[in-house]
C-alpha cells in the first residue's frame, strides 16, 4: 500500500494520465499473442497472460469501484473466483497451477470488462480521496506487466519452433564508465522518505550503517558469465551456497535459463547471444557464486541504495511500450536487469501491514525471499525508484534477473 507517511500529493491530471496509458500498455502486450498463446501456462510460477490482463482489473474493480462506490454491480460475479491472486481476505480462488485451464473467459470478452470499469473509474480518476489507492492500482498493473512479458517468454520457451512475439529490434549499448562507484561508509539513510507513492516494504526510513565499499560500474556480462563457465564455475562446489550446489546437481544446471549453445531465447525469438550484454535469467544461487568465482561479493540491498539515490531512476533500458525488452548494457544504476542483493527480504524496523486485503500486499511474503534492486527491461519505466525492493525464491530465474559486483575497500 501507499506510503502512510506520504503527504498527499495527488496530480489528478497526472494520475488519470498514467491511468489510461497503464492500462492502454498491458492491453496492448496482448495484442501480438493467440487466444492459445495468452492462454498457456508453463509453471506454476507463471500466470497465462490472460490472466494478468484480467487479474489486473479484478484489483481496480474491487479495490475502487466495489469497495468505494455504492451500488456498484460486479460485471460477472463469478469471475473474482477466478482473478483473485493470493488475497485471502477476498475468499476462496482457483488454484494457482489450474489459471491455465481458463479457455474462458475470451481475451475478448475480458477487454470488454476492462472497458467497462475504465469507464466506471473516470469519475474516481478525479477524486483526490481515491489518488492513493489509484497509485497502487496503477503501480500493481506495472508489475503484472513484466510479469507477463517474463511469463509469455516461459510459455513461448517451451515450443520447440521458438516463437517470437515481437519482430527484431536493434537497440544500441549505451557508453559505461568503467570506475567503481566508490562509497565511504558511515550512516546511511535507506527506505522511502515519504514523498509521493512508495509501497510499504519501502518504509519506514531509517539509519543503517555501512562499512565503505565499491559497486562495480555495470552489469556482468554474457562474456563474463562465459569464462565462469568455462572455468569449471558450474563444476566447482567450493563456489557455492551448499543450498545453491544441491540445486545445481538436482536440477542439472550448467547455462542460465534460455542459453544453448551460443543463442539464447528472446521475446523475438532465438538469437546469437551477444557477449558484451549484460547476463540474465540467473538464480540467487548463481549470481553468489559468479561473486565468490570473481573474487568479489554480492551488494547488500543497504549499499546498492545508498549509490543509487545520486542516479536518475528513469534512466536506462526498461520499458516504454509493448516492444521486445531485451538487455543491453551500459551505465546508469537502473534497466536491463534486476540485481541481486545478498539482503534477506526482511519487514525495516517499525514496518506494519496495514489491516484489510491490502495489507497482504508485501508483507506475508517477507519469509525464504531475496531482494532485488534496480528495474529491467521489462519494468515500466518510472515504477521503479532507490527504495524500491523487489524479491524472489534464490531457485527462481524466468525474471530479467542480473547482477552488479561489490567489494569492500
Ligand atoms: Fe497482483
Amino acid at each position: 500500500m501507499p506510503n502512510a507517511n506520504a503527504a498527499p500529493k495527488a496530480d489528478l491530471h497526472d494520475i488519470a494520465s498514467r491511468y489510461r496509458t497503464t492500462r492502454a500498455l498491458t492491453c496492448a502486450l496482448l495484442d501480438p499473442l493467440s487466444e492459445a498463446d495468452a492462454t498457456l501456462q508453463s509453471m506454476e510460477d507463471a500466470s497465462p497472460a490472460k490472466w494478468h490482463l484480467g487479474h489486473t482489473n479484478w484489483f481496480f474493480e474491487t479495490f475502487l469501484l466495489r469497495d468505494n462506490r455504492p451500488g456498484y454491480q460486479l460485471y460477472d460475479e463469478r469471475w473474482p473466483f477466478v482473478f483473485n491472486s493470493y488475497y485471502e481476505a477476498e475468499g476462496e480462488r482457483i488454484a494457482r497451477f489450474s489459471r491455465g485451464m481458463l479457455s474462458r473467459p475470451t481475451v475478448a470478452q475480458i477487454r470488454d470488462w476492462r472497458d467497462a470499469v475504465d469507464d466506471a473509474m473516470q469519475p474516481m480518476l478525479a477524486d483526490p480521496q481515491f489518488a492513493e489507492l489509484i497509485e497502487l492500482g496503477i503501480a500493481h498493473e506495472q508489475q503484472h506487466q513484466e510479469l507477463l512479458l517474463t511469463d509469455i517468454k516461459h510459455a513461448l520457451f517451451q515450443n520447440p519452433l521458438g516463437p517470437a512475439m515481437f519482430g527484431s529490434q536493434t537497440m544500441a549499448e549505451q557508453s559505461v564508465d568503467e570506475n567503481w562507484h566508490q562509497h565511504p561508509g558511515g550512516i546511511a539513510l535507506i527506505g522511502h522518505d515519504g514523498d509521493g507513492f512508495a509501497y510499504d516494504n519501502e518504509g519506514p526510513q531509517h539509519q543503517v550503517l555501512l562499512t565503505p565499499f565499491a559497486l562495480a560500474p555495470r552489469l556482468v556480462t554474457n562474456g563474463e558469465w562465459q569464462q565462469f563457465i568455462n572455468d569449471g564455475g558450474y563444476r566447482n562446489a567450493a563456489l557455492w551456497l551448499s543450498d545453491g550446489w544441491a540445486w545445481v546437481n538436482a536440477q542439472k544446471i550448467n547455462t542460465p535459463l534460455y542459453w544453448h549453445e551460443d543463442d539464447q531465447f528472446t521475446h523475438c525469438g532465438w538469437k546469437r547471444r551477444e557477449l558484451d550484454a549484460p547476463v540474465t535469467h540467473i538464480s540467487y544461487y548463481e549470481a553468489d557464486a559468479f561473486a565468490t568465482w570473481a573474487g568479489n561479493r554480492l551488494p547488500t540491498e543497504f549499499e546498492w541504495e545508498a549509490v543509487a539515490q545520486k542516479f536518475d531512476h528513469s534512466t536506462g533500458n526498461q520499458l516504454d511500450g509493448a516492444c521486445a525488452p531485451i538487455p543491453v548494457g551500459g551505465g546508469g544504476l537502473y534497466g536491463d536487469c534486476w540485481q541481486f542483493t545478498r539482503s534477506a527480504y526482511l519487514p525495516y524496523p517499525r514496518f506494519e501491514c496495514a489491516d484489510g486485503a491490502i495489507g497482504e500486499y508485501n508483507g506475508k511474503f517477507m519469509s525464504g525471499q531475496f531482494v532485488l534492486r534496480g528495474a529491467s527491461c521489462a519494468t515500466a519505466r518510472g515504477h521503479s525508484r532507490s527504495s524500491y525492493r523487489n524479491f524472489f525464491y534464490p531457485h527462481q530465474r524466468w525474471q530479467f534477473t542480473g547482477l552488479r559486483l561489490a567489494k569492500d575497500i
